[in-house]
């Protein structure tokens, strides 16, 4: 299975602090936002990984993540011009997939919960049609909403609905096998202008090909689309990182865990960052695993 981050956007929410940087790369407390959603990738075992993004922003994410080697991952990068969609972006990703399945993940959504990458192998292995994570919110009308039956099988998707059908996000994970690239290419634009993720969503429901892997309430989804939603995602990371003083969506710890990395390789990256907390707890993390 490949990866593809969807890093793109202006961010216009969050000006005047995505003026000259990409919103995925504002700092999350530690660490820069992108580092969450990459982290999931990871940790369901992906390790081929296209990061989408504009052409402004594309030279500092490379710069970031390099071809992603000192991770064990293979980083790829593709730009898309403007803003079309996710499901647009998800195109772009095309030839990166080549004839495998394919998950997706917007660059802008935290992941946070205990025994993740267990859901995620599990949601790898039953995966037919496509997996979506659903997630329990109180403003559905603001996101993508399913409605699931008593197997998990998804009886419909909506795209921030007046009349919510159910409670249950659709959040920006999406597992799909290959047909989803021949579903994107065959959806119109949206009112809007967008090729919507929902619409092709809905291709697998009228198919009977889509289930929802549900997160639940032990699990945290963030998002970081607002200046208080920024800070409060924050906010949350650090609480957790500082009452158990273990870092969450730490790459270079998760490249280890993962076996992508050797605890030597672990322990120089840190020692890159020695001056900085994070850099120092991956040299540790680093020791302990040795
Ligand atoms: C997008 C999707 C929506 C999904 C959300 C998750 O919304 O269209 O279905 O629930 O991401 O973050 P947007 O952020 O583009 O409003």
């Amino acid at each position: 299975m490949k990866g593809i981050v969807l890093a793109g956007g202006k961010g216009t929410r969050l000006s005047p602090l995505t003026q000259v940087i990409s919103k995925q790369l504002l700092p999350i407390y530690d660490k820069p936002l992108i580092y969450y959603p990459l982290s999931v990738l990871m940790l369901a075992d992906i390790r081929d990984i296209l990061i989408v993004s504009t052409p402004q922003s594309l030279p500092a994410f490379r710069r970031l993540f390099g071809d992603g080697s000192h991770l064990g991952l293979n980083i790829g990068y593709a730009r898309q011009d403007e803003a079309r969609g996710i499901a647009h972006g998800l195109l772009i990703g095309a030839d990166h997939a080549g004839d495998g399945q394919v998950a997706l993940v917007l660059g802008d959504n935290i992941f946070h919960g205990t025994g993740f990458s267990e859901v995620l192998a599990k949601a790898r292995q039953s995966l037919d049609g496509c997996v979506l994570f659903g997630y329990p919110v109180t403003d559905p009308h603001r996101y993508g909403i399913a409605e699931v039956d008593d197997d998990g099988r998804l009886v419909s998707v909506e795209e921030k609905p007046s009349r919510p059908k159910s409670d249950r996000a659709v959040t920006g994970l999406y597992f799909y096998d290959n047909d989803v690239f021949d579903i994107a290419r065959s959806i119109r634009p949206s009112d809007r202008g967008e090729l919507e993720i929902t619409d092709v969503n809905r291709v697998y429901v009228e198919q009977n090909r889509g289930h929802l892997e549900d997160l639940g309430r032990g699990f945290a989804w963030l998002d970081a689309g607002t200046h208080q939603s920024l800070l409060e995602a924050g906010e949350y990371v650090r609480v957790l990182e500082s009452r158990q003083g273990v870092r969450i969506a730490c790459l270079e710890e998760i490249a280890l865990r993962m076996g992508f990395i050797d605890s030597d390789s672990c322990y120089d990256l840190g020692r890159g960052m020695i001056d900085s907390s994070y850099g120092r707890y991956v040299m540790e993390v680093a020791s302990m695993l040795a």
